[in-house]
Order: C-alpha cells, then structure tokens, then sequence
C-alpha cells in the first residue's frame, strides 16, 4: 500500500459509522433494489465515454500477459431478440435490437468476424477458460451460423480448448432440433433458457409467444444431444402468488434441467414492467423476501446447491464430476486475483467481443493500476460505424483505482453469499474485518452473517440482502465516482466558456 492519495481514498470510502450503516439498512431494506441481475463494481451507469486509445491498452495488457499466467472467459455478444409488445420483454434492462430477418444477422457475422480479427496481434495467445455466447437472443442463427461463430474463436486462439464450458443462450421457442444439433456438432456443450415464467398466463405480461410445452421440448432436445441445460426463471412478477413460484421450480426440476438461475425481478429504468399499471401488480419486498426462502427450501429439498445468490446447480450423480453442472463463465471471476511477488495478478480476465460486450482486465493493484472494464457500443448502428472505420468499437468504460478493484473483489466473492477474509488479507494487505467493522457489527446483530475462523458467511436474510449490502459497501465510493464526475463536467463547462 504505497500511495498515500490512494490511501487515503481507501479511509474516506470505507469507513463507516454505526449510525450511518444502521440508516443505510433500515432506509433501503423496504425498498426495491435495482442492482439484482448486474452487480459488478461500479454498475455501468458510473462509466464514461471511453477517450483512452483502445490499442495502447491492449497493448499494455499484452506486455502484462507475457509475465502472467491469466486464463480468460470470453464473452461473444449478439444484439437481436424478436420484437415483442410491450418492448424488450417488458422487464428486460439488457441492450438489443429489433430482429428485422437474416440478411441483418448475416451482416452482423460479417463484422463480427472483421472485429475477432481486430484482436488477433492481442488476444491471440491467451488460455481461453469458458466461453458464453450471450445477448441478445443467439439462437436466432440459423443451424449454419454456430460453426461459423465457433470458427471466429478457433482462428483468434489457434484452437478451442474441448474441455472447457461453452454456453449458448436463447428462448425456449427457438430450440428446435434441427439447431440444438447443430449447435452440440459446432462444439457447444451447454445451452442456457430465459424461460422466465413458465404460467403461461403470466408469461403474457412479457408479450413473449412462448408455451410450456417448448420449453419442456426445448430441455429434452439439450438433453438428448447430451448439453448441459440451465434455464433462467424470475420471481416476484407482476400477480405472481408464492403457488405459481414454486410451480415453476417443480416443472424444472422434474424436467431434469441441470442448472437453475432463480433471479428476483429487477424494475428498473424504462422497461413496461416499472410503469405505474405493473408495479401496482407486483408482489411485496416482504413476499419476495418469502419467495426466495421458499425457493431455497424447495430446491434444497431436490438436491439442488445454492452457487451464488441466485444460481442453484442439481447436485452431479458422481463425485468425477464434480463440475458438470457448475456455471463456469459466472464462477471463474469470483475469485480473479491473487497475490504473488509483491503485486496483484489476475487469475481471471473477461474479453468480449461483438455488441454490447465487456472487457476486464486488471493489470496490477500494488503498483499503479492499470486495471479497466469497458464495454463495446449497445447501439448497433454505432458498432458497425466504429468497425467500418475500422475502430475498435469500445463505447464507454471506467479506469479502476486501488480501493475499486478490493471492491469489484467483494461484490464478485459477496455473490457467492460468502468472503473468505484470510483470501482478501493476502490478497489486499488489509484486515477486512476492521474494514468496514460498523458493517459486520449491524449485520451480525440483525442475524445476517457468521464469522468462521476463515470466512464471513451471509445467513438467512442476509442472503437476500446481499445486492443492498454491496451498495453499502460500495456508497461512499460511488459517491465520490459522482462528484468527481460532477467536477470534470463542470471543468469542461469553464473551459468551454473561456474558450
Ligand atoms: C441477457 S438475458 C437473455 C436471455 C434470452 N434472450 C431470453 O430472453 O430468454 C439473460 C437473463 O437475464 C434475466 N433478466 C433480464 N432482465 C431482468 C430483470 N429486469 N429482472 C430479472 N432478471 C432479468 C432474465 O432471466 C434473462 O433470461
Ligand atoms: S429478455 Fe431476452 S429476448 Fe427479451 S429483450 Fe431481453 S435479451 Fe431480448
């Protein structure tokens, strides 16, 4: 900890006085939390439009590769899901664009494949750990496309791995057998389902065109091709009871899916479901609170392990394999630094690649940071225009100082309800436990946490509190992230009018 300014950054933005942590809690805890799907640090609300030469960084992070043994999770982004009414599914708070027919899709592959080519003096001799084809809805290719997709990876890293995950995501509908075919022949071994809700009254609200009988389809086709299958369901929808939660769970389970991610309804921003008409239908803080214990019990009861606070993995038949069901892309950067000879080296880095993905590396604490996340453009129109200039066409992103990239660690370990703080001592050179002291202290005497010899483990409702309490952790940062935004805004401003 050589820096004093950073130092001092640390004291101003995590300390914490018991009162100021007891009306933090009792403030938020009967409020909706809107960080329950995304919950890196900071949220991208808090990036900037990216000014830093993409190439110098790339290239820094090449010089940082050669002295560091980093595996990475690669992030292949798809902008199109089928129009629906009311738009984007009426919850959804992911970018996307209308799909308008296949000559669009067949153009994006085009740029797609010039933009892996872009990467190839950079990225081309990284260890790839697991690869997620996310959006979006990629399963709208046609059977065609996937090999053409996995070709991309195979010629930017001379090879895919064939023991590592690769997830395809889309909507049950779309999963006919002719693609899941065509899909496990390009080399995919897991598919991951927005199922959503699977009451087809309720399914409505989302103006989604999808029945239950698709998705049980859907699962068989995966199974029968032998992929890994993992569906996304969301409780505390609009007139949603505690019966049609657990419902869903059963239809799940019994369907034999292998992995479940059980997200509670994140209302946020402008989607149809944080209007006024749908809030009004939405279950409580209280019943969504119920919900989740209700969930955990049941999912328990069929021999489901709880990963994170969302992600639940049936429990593998045999001990071989062990990681057969595990949501590798997700679990690989809860744990993406270590500390060897005097620095902080990532174990674990993201790159995206294609609309709206993420890149994020961290490229030493100790010594000055030079540690990024920054993600690609989420207008379509943008991307292409970046790329037929031949730019890479990163958007906005945010530089990490010191106190960030302890605090990207902690939401990162948080999420799997658990922080090993003998792991951040080591890591970071700092006692985590007087480290926001005030914190554990509150929560502790609320019933939320048990202290091990080893670890802080979140307890009961401190498990569904987690999002509320990684904004705690989190708020003087973001704080300062906002004034000192406020400050270059208002620079600009004086320059402006000098000028
Ligand atoms: C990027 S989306 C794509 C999945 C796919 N296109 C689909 O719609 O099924 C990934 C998952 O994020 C979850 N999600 C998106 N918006 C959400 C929200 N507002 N609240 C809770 N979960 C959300 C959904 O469960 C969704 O399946
Ligand atoms: S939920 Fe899926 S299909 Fe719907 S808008 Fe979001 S990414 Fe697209």
């Amino acid at each position: 900890m050589k820096s004093t300014s950073t130092r001092s950054t640390r004291q101003n933005t995590s300390n914490f006085s018991p009162s100021e942590v007891n009306s933090f809690i009792e403030r938020e805890s009967s409020r909706r939390q809107s960080n329950k799907v995304l919950h890196g640090h900071p949220s991208p609300m808090h990036w900037k439009p990216f000014s830093e030469p993409v190439q110098t960084l790339l290239e820094k992070r090449a010089d940082y590769a050669r002295s560091s043994d980093f595996s990475v999770n690669l992030y292949v982004g798809t902008p199109f899901c089928l129009k629906t009414k009311p738009a984007r599914c009426g919850f959804c708070l992911f970018p996307s664009e209308d799909y308008r027919g296949n000559s669009g899709v067949e153009s994006y592959l085009d740029i797609l494949e010039q933009e892996f080519e872009m990467y190839k003096p950079y990225y081309g001799r990284d260890k790839l750990s697991s690869i997620y084809f996310g959006g979006g809805t990629p399963n709208l290719y046609r059977p065609q496309h996937y090999g053409r997709l996995m070709g991309f990876v195979d010629k930017l890293y001379e090879g895919v791995p064939d023991d590592i995950e690769i997830t395809l995501e889309g909507i049950p509908q779309l999963f006919n057998e002719e693609k899941i075919k065509a899909i496990k022949e390009a080399g995919f071994n897991r598919i991951s389902m927005g199922v959503q809700q699977l009451n087809e009254d309720l399914i409505k609200y989302s103006g989604r065109k999808q029945t239950r009988q698709q998705v049980y389809n859907a699962l068989e086709n995966c199974h029968k091709y032998d992929l890994v299958s993992s569906i996304d369901l969301i409780y505390g929808w609009p007139e949603q009871t505690m019966e049609d939660m657990l419902e869903d769970l059963r239809i799940a389970v019994d369907a034999g899916v292998h992995h479940l991610t059980h997200y509670e309804l994140n209302v946020a921003g402008r989607s149809d479901f944080a209007s006024k008409a749908k809030r009004d239908l939405l279950p409580s803080i209280q019943t969504n609170k119920e919900m989740y214990r209700r969930a955990k019990e049941y999912l328990h009861s069929q021999g489901f392990e709880q990963e994170t606070v969302y992600d639940w993995k049936r429990k593998p038949e045999s001990d071989e394999n062990q990681r057969a069901h595990r949501y590798d892309y997700e679990h690989n950067m809860h744990d993406f630094v270590r500390h060897e000879q005097g620095d902080i080296r990532q174990t674990q880095q993201v790159c995206g690649i294609g609309f709206s993905a993420v890149n994020f590396h961290v490229n030493g604490v100790d010594k000055e940071t030079d540690s990024w996340i920054y993600m690609n453009h989420t207008s379509l129109e943008k991307y292409v225009g970046k790329m037929s200039r031949k730019e890479f066409p990163v958007d906005r992103g945010f530089h990490y100082n010191q106190h960030d990239v302890k605090l990207a660690w902690l939401f990162q370990s948080m999420q799997t309800m658990k922080i090993d703080y003998v792991d951040y001592r080591q890591i970071f050179n700092e006692n985590l436990l007087d480290t926001y002291s005030a914190v554990w202290t509150d929560i502790d005497k609320r019933g939320w946490i048990k202290t091990t010899d080893r670890e802080l483990q979140f307890v009961d409702d401190g498990q569904y509190y987690i999002p509320m309490l990684q904004a705690l952790v989190a708020s003087k940062r973001l704080a300062q992230i906002r004034d000192e935004r406020k400050q270059s805004l208002q620079n600009i401003e004086v320059v402006t009018e000098i000028g």
